[in-house]
């Protein structure tokens, strides 16, 4: 196939309305020119990480309104855009296995390209990490202090299946989900540049290991803690076998 020709019409003239309102000339020059590649595993390489950008833009904008909602207790809303949240982390999570079909080797031509580049100066990861706190501060203020509640009491002593109750599950997701995605993030590096090997700024990959213990809204799952206890110190820690043996 004549390559030359399908790469012109991959880019498209931008002329018409589609392209216009999307803006795809400039979208479809955000990775380098055809002739630029290091090698042929590098365009997609490009393109998976700049999708999840985006995802990640789209994620934080949806929190924004999400707080919004919160403010206003208008729980259907809060819904309905935490799931909006939930499904882009899980894409963005899917999307990771895209890179699998990259072998060790190239991606270690394509890494030569990155500079001292580093994941942690992504944008979109780095207004994700300061989001949860004041989602859990409005959350706090008008779910449970302004209706005499607590994270207790929603979930194990006046529990009732509230919105409340369902807030604070929807809250939870988005937090497992993006530890679901740091941690096929590790998986991926695993499998492509190994876990004993040092990043671009020559910090251990290792460290990216405490991320994984990061929670967002610790209260959520520490209730989960206290029930089991509480529930084992009333029938047991330890129970019998039901076969008796
Ligand atoms: C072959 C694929 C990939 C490899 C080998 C890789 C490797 C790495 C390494 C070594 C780090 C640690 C950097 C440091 O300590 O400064 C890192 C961090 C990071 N990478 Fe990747 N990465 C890959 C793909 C991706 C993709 C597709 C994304 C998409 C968003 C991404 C996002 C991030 C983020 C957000 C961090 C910071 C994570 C944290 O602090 O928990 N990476 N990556």
């Amino acid at each position: 196939m004549d390559r030359d020709h399908f790469y012109s019409l991959m880019n498209g003239e931008g002329t018409f309305d589609y392209e216009v309102y999307l803006n795809t000339r400039q979208l479809l020059s955000c990775q380098k020119a055809f002739g630029e590649f290091c090698n042929r595993d590098e365009l997609q390489f490009q393109i998976v990480h700049q999708v999840e950008e985006l995802w990640m833009k789209l994620a934080g904008y949806t929190l924004l309104d999400i707080d919004d909602y919160i403010q206003q207790e208008n729980t259907n809303r809060v819904l309905t855009l935490f799931r909006r949240v939930h499904l882009t982390l899980q894409l963005m999570t899917d999307q990771l296995r895209l890179l699998e079909t990259m072998s060790p080797k190239e991606y270690q031509e394509i890494r030569l390209q990155l500079g001292h580049g580093s994941g942690q100066e992504s944008p979109g990861f780095r207004v994700l990490l300061k989001m949860h706190q004041p989602l859990w501060d409005s959350f706090q203020k008008h779910y449970l202090e302004n209706h005499g509640l607590t994270v207790e009491k929603i979930y194990d002593g006046e529990y009732s299946h509230s919105d409340a109750y369902v807030v604070a599950e929807a809250m939870a997701e988005f937090d497992e989900l993006f530890q679901k995605f740091r941690y096929h993030h590790l998986q991926l590096i695993h499998r492509t540049i190994g876990l004993g090997a040092k990043s671009l700024k020559g910090r251990s990959v290792e460290l990216l290991e405490n991320g994984l213990r990061v929670q967002f809204f610790p209260e959520l799952w520490e209730i989960r803690n206290r029930m089991t206890d509480a529930w084992g110190r009333q029938y047991g820690a330890v129970r019998d076998s039901v076969t008796g043996h």
